[in-house]
């Protein structure tokens, strides 16, 4: 059978992954997919670059244009990232017929509906599962393993670079800006490393996750987004020694009122698995009726784990080429008619518990007064400790685990708390997730 032709768009990170594994493998792959699966056009910006891999064989341009009109290009795989030229030319090639398929979350996560919609238009695939938690498949346990399932929550750790700095952090004490640089250095981290950090990586991912699960429209700007920046190695102390880890996670949740679609640190008991994964792994928790709670895991970024869903991609993309369009599995695992309006909560709605930590001058009274307004507010307390002032300081630290609350009355009884003459600095809130 004749082999499919296909066109990389970038040639950085991921689109050198790509070459390598489908060269090391290609024999396997083509056995899988039923034919030859090869890379016969490239673009990069500077195609003088060394690149760490051999292109023998591949046609290497500096316009990305002439391979998305290309007639010979069966698949075009876009592996430049950010949603201005990449968004442009996944259009274009969608209009010229071809299939895509993509690692780029930021582009989904923003113009999915627009770019599904020209691909059903055009009856292409568009795949995808590259772009969230790099070589897990998780795309494909949602949309096709889980498909019996009502989904009612994920939580996951879908940003490896920001799981990496706070594991190293916690581990091995290091600084923030070191450990963002060896997650640079390893082809972790994004172009602007800020949308790691942030957490605007992890709400790209968990727009789509959430989208598949619920099958609603993809929804970016209405993800609520907090990062790692603010964290301290205090708090990362403080929560060890109640029996908690931080992480950085992507929650999605039907409750009755709509969905909430939140990516934030977040206490999670230690002795839970995924409270457990360290470094640059991703874990996803998956919630659904029938099957209960199911945990995917593995790398979530790095050149081969990402290659690996790209090249998973290529193979479903090739045995799927010439079944009838209607027959395919919807982009968004819901067939596209049969989209939900159901409301992205805004934060206020959503129901959480809560870590506070309060820097409060040692007089008598304080607790009675944050006592009295966590009750003013229903905000019922889970657990409290006050830890010792150090040697000739008379502000100390104390730790208050709620209850779960709206978090409008958070923001309520934080407010009131943080007017006392008693406090010395801002509340440290983070948000607590017990996951059972
Ligand atoms: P890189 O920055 O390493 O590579 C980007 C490639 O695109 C480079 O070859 C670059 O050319 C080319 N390029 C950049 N801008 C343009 C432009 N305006 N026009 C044409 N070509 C351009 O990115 P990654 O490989 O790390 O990431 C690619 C995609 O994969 C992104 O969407 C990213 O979010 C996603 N992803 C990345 C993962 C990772 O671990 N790195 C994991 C999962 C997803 P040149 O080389 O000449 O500069
Ligand atoms: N920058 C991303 C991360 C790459 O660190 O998880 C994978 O999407």
């Amino acid at each position: 059978m004749k082999p499919i032709n296909v066109g990389l768009l970038g040639l950085g990170t991921v689109g050198s992954g790509t070459i390598e594994v489908l060269r090391r493998n290609g024999e396997e792959i083509s056995r899988r997919a039923g034919r030859k699966i090869r890379i016969t056009h490239a673009s990069a910006r500077d195609i003088t670059k060394p690149r760490p891999v051999s292109l023998e064989g591949v046609i290497v341009v500096a316009d990305p244009s002439a391979i998305v009109t290309n007639p010979d290009i069966d698949i075009v795989c876009e592996l430049i990232g950010g949603d201005t030229t990449a968004k442009a030319l996944v259009l274009q090639a969608i209009d010229n017929g071809k299939h895509v398929v993509t690692a780029n979350k930021a582009l989904l996560a923003k113009h999915g509906n627009e770019i599904f919609a020209a691909a059903q238009r055009k009856k292409v695939m568009v795949a995808f599962e590259a772009a969230v938690a790099g070589g897990v498949p998780i795309i494909k346990a949602l949309r096709e393993g889980l498909s019996a399932n009502r989904i009612e929550w994920i939580a996951g750790i879908i940003n490896g670079t920001s799981n990496f700095i706070l594991s190293e952090m916690r581990s091995r004490g290091a600084s923030f800006d070191a450990i963002l640089k060896e997650a640079q250095a390893k082809g972790y981290a994004e172009a602007d490393p800020t949308f790691d950090i942030e957490g605007i990586d992890a709400a790209h991912k968990l727009t789509i996750l959430s989208a598949i699960a619920f099958g609603v429209p993809v929804q970016f700007d209405k993800a609520y987004t907090e990062g790692i920046s603010k964290l301290t190695d205090k708090d990362i102390t403080y929560a060890e020694q109640l029996g908690y880890r931080i992480k950085l996670l992507g929650i999605t949740k039907h409750v009755p009122t709509g969905i909430e679609l939140r990516v934030h640190p977040t206490l999670i008991p230690s002795k839970r698995l995924i409270a457990n994964v360290e470094g640059v792994m991703n874990a996803i928790l998956v919630k659904g009726d029938a099957v209960g709670a199911s945990m995917y895991y593995g790398r979530g970024a790095g050149a081969e784990p990402t290659a690996s869903a790209v090249i998973a991609d290529l193979v479903d993309v090739t045995r799927m080429l010439t079944a009838d369009p209607e027959q395919r599995v919807p982009h968004l695992a819901f067939q596209p008619d049969q989209l939900h309006d159901t409301p992205i909560l805004p934060m206020g709605k959503v129901e959480t518990a809560y870590y506070l930590r309060l820097s409060a001058f040692d007089r008598p009274g304080v607790m009675a007064d944050v006592t009295r307004i966590l009750a003013d507010n229903s905000i019922s307390i889970d657990a409290m400790l006050q830890k010792e002032a150090e040697e000739g300081e008379d502000v100390v630290d104390v730790i208050i685990l709620t209850h779960r609350c709206l978090e409008e009355q958070a923001n309520s009884a934080i407010a009131k708390i943080e007017a006392l003459s008693s406090l010395a600095n801002k509340v440290v809130r983070i948000r607590l997730e017990e996951l059972n």
